[in-house]
């Protein structure tokens, strides 16, 4: 008998690729996604831990499940992701209505654990993190997810242990894909009308290091393979770690020519007694080295970057020394946020807590700044006739559609025809706005 499920998925781009896979998994056991909880046979809530805000996001949610539950029907509540990793049984005791708690080394067993559940009716938690963990051979099925780009898991965890993250305690330690699993998913996607890969993992740079993967292929040589791949049109991948950043990796930007022209490269401070602070492990002259090399090999890579602020300890020089590196680098974007304590991060020890109103002040100017940077690359494509990958119709009005450059920028433009998701085409720029650029096709 056909069973409905609801999934809300919060967090990166692995929480997605995870929720995807579990959709899949329960949709091999006769689930059907619904868009309405009020009909759902099992809900499942897809969590993350990154920052404070991320995960009190996750608790309300939880609150209005329960509240579901006593005023609709009863259903199956599972949280899963970096909040369940984290909290584990301590979330059935503080909630009692969730049933199952699973972190994200256990998304292979939720059809089990389902099964389990609805037979014993007893709460299950799942969250061991073991080092022998091996990421499973999977063939995505293109009902779930978008049908023209799609993410690929490469490796699991992080060894880097950042002073601030969260990651490293509940992904576990990095593990790699098999080489030969990664590339017969690609191979898969492709066959199926996939013309877009981002090839995922918290510091891809370092795959092949531990793991499956073990075949001692590193990461430039995966992209190469998986560039080989006949009708890809193109490949991304997210997200590096500037430590590990190679000369050979950055040659790819010059030889691969479906490699799209985008590198997001986490700075974090541009201070290096709080780059010390926070372990990572660079300087900022190494980093901005790196910065010119990249844009030696390819001129018109687009950089974007993380950016924290308030971090503990953090000066006003200190942040005038990321303002600096903003003005250095030119960002085509940036994620930026405020520093927030994590459990078991080392960070949350620190002394040395910056104000909240400080940190709130900091982040509006780097933000205001980073907006103009941003707006004046974008102003910059007018008159330029740029390569764009269909993504789909705009809601209003007819004839229009939106798409993405290889610099991973959105294009709003007019064509009379029909167009498919995943088309390439050329896209004369005649506008741009803070988020999008404007356009006709040619
Ligand atoms: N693996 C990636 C980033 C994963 S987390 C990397 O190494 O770059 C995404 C971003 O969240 C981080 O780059 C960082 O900028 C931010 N972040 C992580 N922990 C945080 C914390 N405790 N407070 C504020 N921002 C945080
Ligand atoms: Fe977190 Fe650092 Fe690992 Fe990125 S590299 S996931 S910021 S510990
Ligand atoms: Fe969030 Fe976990 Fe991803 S904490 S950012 S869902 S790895």
């Amino acid at each position: 008998m056909t069973q409905l499920l609801y999934m809300e998925t919060f967090g990166c781009q692995m929480n997605e690729r995870d929720s995807e896979i579990m959709a899949q998994l329960l949709g091999e056991h006769s689930y059907v996604q619904t868009d309405t909880p009020e009909q759902a046979d099992v809900v499942v809530v897809n969590t993350c831990s990154i920052r404070g805000k991320a995960a009190h996001k996750a608790y309300s949610c939880f609150g209005r499940y329960k509240k579901l539950k006593e005023k609709h029907h009863d259903f199956i509540l599972a949280v899963t992701g970096c909040v369940a990793q984290q909290d584990g049984a301590a979330l059935l005791e503080r909630m009692p209505y969730i049933d199952i708690v699973m972190g994200p080394q256990s998304i292979y067993a939720l059809p089990s654990l389902v099964a389990a559940f609805r037979r014993d009716r007893k709460p299950l938690v799942a969250t061991d993190l073991s080092a022998e963990f091996i990421i499973p051979p999977f063939l995505p099925n293109l009902a779930e997810g978008p049908a023209h780009k799609r993410f690929i898991t490469i490796m699991q965890g992080c060894d880097n242990f950042c002073t601030y993250c969260v990651v490293p305690y509940t992904r576990g330690r990095e593990i790699s894909r098999s080489f030969a699993d990664i590339l017969a998913e690609a191979t898969h996607l492709v066959e199926q009308g996939v013309k877009e890969i981002t090839l995922i993992g918290q510091n891809v740079n370092s795959y092949g290091k531990k793991g499956d993967a073990a075949q001692h292929k590193s990461f430039p040589e995966l992209l190469r393979a998986v560039a080989g791949i006949d009708g890809l049109k193109r490949l991304r991948f997210t997200t590096s770690h500037p430590k590990d950043l190679s000369e050979d990796l950055m040659r790819c930007f010059a030889e691969i020519p479906v490699l799209c022209p985008h590198f997001h490269l986490p700075v974090q401070s541009g201070s290096n007694s709080i780059l010390k602070q926070m372990n990572r492990k660079y300087t900022i002259e190494s980093y901005l080295d790196k910065v010119a090399r990249l844009r030696e090999y390819r001129p018109d890579i687009a950089l974007t970057t993380d950016i924290i602020v308030g971090f503990p300890g953090e000066t006003d020089d200190d942040f005038a020394a990321t303002m600096q590196i903003m003005e250095t680098v030119q960002y085509h974007g940036a994620y930026s946020f405020k520093y927030s304590d994590r459990p078991n991060a080392k960070a949350a020890d620190f002394p040395g807590k910056v104000a909240e109103e400080v940190k709130t002040g900091r982040l509006a100017r780097l933000q205001a700044r980073q907006e103009e940077i941003a707006l004046a690359f974008k102003q910059a494509e007018i008159g330029k006739a740029v390569e764009v990958m269909v993504e789909g119709a705009s809601k209003a009005p007819a004839n229009q559609w939106s798409g993405r450059t290889g610099t991973n920028q959105i294009v709003n433009f007019s064509c009379e025809r029909k167009l498919v998701p995943g088309e390439l085409l050329v896209v004369e720029i005649e506008g741009a706005c803070q988020n999008s650029l404007r356009g006709k096709m040619i």
